[in-house]
């Protein structure tokens, strides 16, 4: 496993995929029940966009730097939301000075919109950013770190007492056959949880592959987000990537109407949504 995402943190791809992340919190957490969440490719949980991985790609100046200094006028409230929540992560590292020094991965954007009752599990596999977790978290009763392979929590955690849930799945994609996994864990989540929300990110490096496995996904209800950069698809550098959100509550719809196309023109990209 050499994925690491201090490498990535704050790119593009995190901005699509965060953006939508804090939407479905808020919708979800608008109900006054219990939710369960899983996120189970998690991360280290915070990053230093100041720090050597991040200063080493960049990316995080083509995504989140690029987007917080987008004017605040005629922002849609979601894109408005989103970056709240990172400044608001930002803030405990200082006070606040030109752009974001650092970035919150999911599972801090998860914890952060949590309510007292809510549960939250976050699995981790690689050891350096495991333990990153666990400190990140330590001492905080509301977030279970469990350093293992977050498809198999995922099969041993669903249906979950609460009966309402979002599970984010974030594979780095880093073996052959990651859509497979992919799929084969979406298939048998929605087997045990059929109503829960999945929120599954794909990369597109492979315009066939990726229609491929959007096209696979059996659920009815069911929302595509894809932000595609500039640059060739294929070419090397990730310049296209997708979320797939199966079961979005309700409006979630009209508020991603609104903040992909403004995200896609501060990035510089295109961006398409279906169902
Ligand atoms: C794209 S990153 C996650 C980013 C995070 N979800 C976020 O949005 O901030 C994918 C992570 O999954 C971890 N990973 C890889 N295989 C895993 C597995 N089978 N189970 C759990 N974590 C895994 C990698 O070490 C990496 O940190």
């Amino acid at each position: 496993m050499n994925y690491r995402h201090g490498y990535h943190a704050g790119n593009f791809a995190d901005v699509l995929k965060h953006t939508a992340l804090c939407e479905l919190l808020r919708l979800l957490l608008s109900k006054d029940k219990k939710l369960f969440v899983l996120d189970t490719h998690a991360g280290a949980g915070g990053y230093d966009l100041g720090g050597q991985l991040s200063v080493r790609t960049g990316e995080a100046a083509a995504g989140i730097v690029r987007l917080a200094a987008a004017p605040r006028e005629g922002m849609p409230a979601a894109v408005a939301r989103y970056l709240a929540a990172v400044a608001a992560y930002d803030r405990k590292f200082g006070p606040a000075g030109g752009g974001p020094r650092r970035y919150p991965g999911s599972p801090r954007l998860v914890r952060a919109a949590l309510r007292p009752g809510d549960r939250f599990v976050a699995c981790e596999l690689h050891g350096e950013d495991a333990l990153a977790l666990k400190r990140e978290f330590a001492g905080d009763r509301a977030v279970e770190v469990r350093q293992a392979d977050g498809y198999k929590v995922l099969k041993a955690m669903l249906p979950p007492p609460e009966r309402r849930g979002l599970v984010l799945i974030d594979p780095p994609f880093e073996v052959a056959d990651e859509f497979e996994r992919l799929a084969r864990a979406v298939r048998q989540g929605l087997r045990r949880f059929a109503t829960g929300c999945y929120a599954i990110w794909y990369p597109i490096k492979d315009e066939a592959a990726a229609a491929g496995f959007v096209a696979g996904l059996d659920a009815p209800k069911r929302l595509v987000l894809e932000l595609r950069l500039g640059g060739e698809v294929g070419a090397g550098k990730l310049a296209a990537c997708g979320l797939a959100v199966i079961n979005p509550p309700w409006r979630f719809d009209e508020a991603m109407a609104e903040a992909l196309p403004f995200i896609a023109g501060v990035l510089g990209g295109k961006a398409e949504m279906k169902a």
